[in-house]
């Protein structure tokens, strides 16, 4: 069955980004259990804004209310409804594809069952967050000049201000050689550069990018640039139908069998095997 109303089972999420409220009252057509075992092809970031919610069920199952978020990687079960004895529950969301440099910021501190959760953030600082969601759905619905290039500008700062208040992120800016160092990187994946490049780039010796690159980050150059090569080869695996292995040049890996490994690695499954999986 397929609709065009997003808020319905059947609607198809063949877009970069969709936004919306979904708001469930008791008996209403809308209440029901929001249930995709296989979850979806992209993340899905959600706010309560008034009632709660339930998420998952026996063992799995935690509740929401006002000002928590939720953050649904792909593939992650979607399995959630109005909590029981609530009489509503309004949360509103936003289906997106990810860029590979924003890989950073769509891994939150507290996970349950591959779901991603923050709770008890200030009043403020859930109504800048809710202020986000509400202009990126005005913006995606609307038709006004550069809304695509607006709500995806809108979004990344809807996803840096969350990752921005998880407890385990520090407040001390990167150095800007570093940013530099990673700007340069996601700028030219496909390209097979060196540690030696990057650091004439950022006018320091490549031992010297190393260590203030791993001081900061907390990984080493090679790890960072494999992570945002394989967060791009799941993208394109999902959304293209480009072979393995054109995928793999085209993040920078001319040998397949070498793509093949680091993806696993990182992956957990063979890039075959993941773009099964997700379909
Ligand atoms: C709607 C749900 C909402 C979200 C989007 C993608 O149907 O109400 O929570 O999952 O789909």
């Amino acid at each position: 069955m397929q609709n065009n109303d997003p808020l319905k089972p059947g609607y198809n999420f063949d877009a970069h980004l969709v936004a919306g409220l979904t708001p469930i009252i008791e008996g209403d057509e809308l209440d029901f259990v929001i249930d995709r075992p296989n979850g979806m092809k992209g993340f899905i970031i959600n706010i309560t804004s008034q009632g709660e919610g339930t998420i998952f069920h026996d063992n799995e199952a935690f509740d929401v209310k006002s000002g928590d978020l939720l953050l649904f990687p792909p593939s992650a079960t979607h399995f959630y409804h109005r909590k029981k004895d609530n009489a509503s529950w309004f949360h509103r969301w936003v289906y997106f594809r990810p860029r590979a440099f924003w890989n950073n910021w769509l891994c939150w501190h507290e996970q349950h069952n591959g779901v991603y959760l923050t709770k008890g953030l200030d009043s403020s600082t859930i109504s800048q967050i809710e202020r986000l969601f509400i202009d990126i759905e005005y913006i995606s619905k609307s038709d006004i000049p550069y809304r695509d290039d607006l709500a995806i500008n809108l979004l990344e700062q809807l996803l840096i201000r969350c990752k921005s208040i998880q407890p385990d992120v520090v407040s001390k800016p990167l150095d800007p050689r570093v940013i530099e160092a990673m700007n340069y990187m996601t700028q030219n994946l496909n390209q097979n550069f060196t540690l030696e490049d990057i650091a004439h780039f950022t006018c320091l010796s490549a031992s010297r990018l190393g260590h203030l690159f791993r001081d900061e980050v907390g990984m080493t150059i090679t790890q960072w640039r494999d992570d945002q090569r394989i967060s791009r080869a799941k993208q394109l695996l999902v959304t293209t139908n480009y072979s393995v292995n054109h995928i793999g040049r085209l993040i920078g890996y001319t040998d397949p069998l070498y793509f093949s490994r680091v993806f696993k690695r990182k992956a957990g499954v063979s890039p075959k095997l993941y773009r099964e999986q997700i379909s």
